[in-house]
């Protein structure tokens, strides 16, 4: 596909949803607009094969735009763009110094920091499906740009768990601990962005989806704990109305840590 009708279709797309989304429409229309780098890796990305066809955007967030396309054999695929920005580049670096897996890493500009964090993202994904954990399958990674499969149906994105109100969040808390623990004790990683925004409802196949792994760290990190406590914070925060009163929060994180989290009844 030559690449101008791969922009033009993007933008196309933008602009029906820009009927329907007023509010956030000048970041999506900006989003449409591509660097010729992004379009550059797109397009070689659908020479490979990899990327059959781009449908439209899904998001346009502050750190990253996120769309949808078909992939090999016509599944869906996400392609999260991390826009190059040095403003939000600043914290970033404190999620990867520390993490041994970049120890090698030294400051760098804002494009070449944007490389590691797609990468990293990508690497992450890669360890959290290996440990079992239900998010998304890394597909590909090129500088800024990761592809990865899509949660959700007909370009339309799983809700956060933030939009829906589960039939049975019991069942959803205990799977959600499952995952948390499965990372940590299977793959020694902490997301560390963990909260009802990053958490989507697949509800195709009833269940919960982990995404955003871009700020996870391995446990070898020295605020590793302290992320870790923030995530279980803000998911015990998001299902207090199935909480337990009395939960002993110290056994609940010690199990989790330990691979086999107490259930939630
Ligand atoms: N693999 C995916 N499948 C479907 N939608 C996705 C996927 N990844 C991200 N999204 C959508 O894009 C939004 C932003 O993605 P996310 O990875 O959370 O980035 P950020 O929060 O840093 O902008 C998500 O809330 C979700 O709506
Ligand atoms: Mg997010």
């Amino acid at each position: 596909m030559p690449r101008d009708q791969l922009d033009d279709m993007l933008a196309e797309k933008v602009d029906k949803r820009r009927e329907r989304v007023k509010d956030s429409s000048d970041r999506k229309a900006q989003a449409a607009v591509m660097s010729p780098r992004v379009s550059k890796i797109l397009f070689d990305m659908h020479g490979k094969g990899t990327i059959q066809r781009l449908v439209g955007i899904v998001n346009a967030g502050k750190e990253a735009n996120v769309y949808n396309a078909i992939g090999a054999g016509g599944h869906e695929l996400a392609i999260k763009v991390f826009r190059i920005n040095s403003q939000t580049s600043k914290w970033m670096q404190d999620y990867i110094l520390g993490d041994p897996r970049f120890a090698r890493y030294k400051k760098k500009d804002s494009r070449a920091l944007m490389t590691t964090w797609a990468l990293k993202e990508f690497k992450n994904l890669k360890r959290a499906r290996d440990a079992g954990v239900p998010c998304p399958e890394p597909v590909a990674v090129r500088e800024n740009v990761l592809v990865m499969g899509f949660v959700g149906e007909g370009g339309t994105p799983a809700r956060r768990l933030t939009e829906v109100e589960l039939a049975d969040p019991a069942k959803h808390l205990n799977a959600v601990l499952q995952g948390m623990a499965d990372l940590i004790a299977k793959a020694r990683l902490v997301h560390a962005d963990l909260s009802a925004f990053n958490l989507l409802y697949d509800e195709g196949n009833d269940q919960v989806i982990f995404i955003d792994f871009a700020q996870g760290v391995l446990m070898d990190h020295p605020n590793a704990r302290k992320y870790f406590d923030r995530d279980v914070d803000n998911v015990l925060g998001y299902f207090a109305g199935v909480i337990p009163e009395g939960l002993d929060r110290d056994a609940l994180v010690d199990s989790i840590i330990a691979g086999k989290p107490l259930r939630v009844e």
